[in-house]
């Protein structure tokens, strides 16, 4: 069940413990709210599946808890079901006792763009900031992150992340929180922090690149990813309306213009590391995610547009380091 007391446990021994002055009020509130109107009835599954966990996690090349066949075919169909509660599965893909929750994105292409590119992190704290189901932090927990911190505001997302780690007998090294970056004090303690998906959601981008400056260490690393266009330094779309359906996207820099930024905010060593046109194999319609995709969302005729006219997305990775002068 989703359990924020054994996170004050882990921090409160560790570098992160100052963050104990202002999380627990924090996460209070947010427990007391009457905002997430399916939480109780997603908690009433995560207490359901409680009586399935296995001792075989293989994190390293994809998220597998649970063995095909280890649990009997009836049990097997149940948790199938007590998983589909949590539609829509957009981020993944997990293999749980066999069954492949085939999510909308293949978040594992992304991890294979960004982890070529960033340093080892074996033995690092690390945040990722807006991370979803938590696909990523598994990933970054694979490569021997000594802990792995992830943030978003969905609760639901906050439920796929506790149906995983619970399957996986609760790592207490792997924590989710539900809360955006801009409620997050200035902790200066990360390692590594990682953003990606999330810039084009911000309403200021300048800020969102301070906030997470902010998480960092000195000599810390920044690995951002989002959505950009082409052109030069000066170039930023800013859609009139929806972006490929978004009712939430703001600023799509150019890789010239989003370096600047980084620049501007006083990162150092920033570099492009990688650039991707996103296709409808990588964000689709699955059994996990039933509602309209990334194909639904591009002009039928040509693929290179959004319905809206706009570019169609293509993302790219950048790496930037936080100087230790700051
Ligand atoms: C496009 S998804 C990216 C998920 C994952 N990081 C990835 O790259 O696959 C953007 C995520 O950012 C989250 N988000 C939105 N506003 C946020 C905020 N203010 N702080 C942190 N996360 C936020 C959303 O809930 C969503 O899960």
């Amino acid at each position: 069940m989703i359990d924020f007391a054994s996170f004050y446990q882990v921090i409160a021994k560790s570098r992160l413990s100052h963050w104990l002055h202002t999380l627990p009020a924090q996460l209070n509130a947010w427990e007391n709210s009457e905002r997430h109107g399916n939480l109780p009835k997603w908690q009433r599954v995560l207490k359901k599946l409680e009586s399935y966990h296995s001792q075989n996690v293989n994190l390293h090349d994809r998220v597998e808890i649970g063995l095909p066949g280890e649990i009997s075919d009836g049990h097997t169909k149940k948790l199938e079901n007590l998983l589909q509660s949590f539609h829509p599965w957009r981020k993944g893909p997990f293999d749980l006792f066999g069954i492949h929750i085939d999510t909308e994105w293949r978040s594992d292409w992304k991890w294979d763009r960004v982890l070529p590119h960033i340093s080892p992190l074996k033995n690092r704290y690390v945040l990722d900031v807006g991370c979803g189901s938590g696909y990523h932090l598994w990933r970054m927990r694979g490569e021997g992150a000594e802990l792995a911190v992830g943030i978003d505001p969905s609760a639901l997302f906050l439920c796929q992340f506790t149906a995983v780690k619970q399957l996986g007998g609760n790592d207490p090294q792997v924590h989710f929180l539900p809360l955006g970056i801009q409620e997050l004090p200035p902790l200066r303690a990360f390692d590594t922090v990682f953003s990606m998906g999330v810039l084009y959601h911000r309403r200021s981008p300048i800020d969102h690149l301070y906030q997470l400056k902010d998480q960092l260490r000195d000599g810390g690393e920044l690995v951002l990813e989002t959505l950009i266009v082409d052109g030069d330094e000066n170039t930023v779309l800013v859609p009139d309306d929806r972006y490929a359906q978004m009712n939430n996207v703001w600023f799509l820099p150019s890789p010239a213009a989003m370096i600047k930024w980084l620049k501007k905010c006083g990162f150092q060593d920033v570099r492009m590391v990688d650039e991707a046109i996103t296709t409808t194999d990588e964000q689709r319609k699955t059994e996990w995610m039933r509602n309209d995709s990334l194909a639904q969302y591009l002009m039928p005729d040509d693929p290179t547009r959004t319905i809206e006219g706009y570019p169609a997305p293509k993302r790219a990775v950048f790496v930037a380091t936080r100087g230790s002068e700051d």
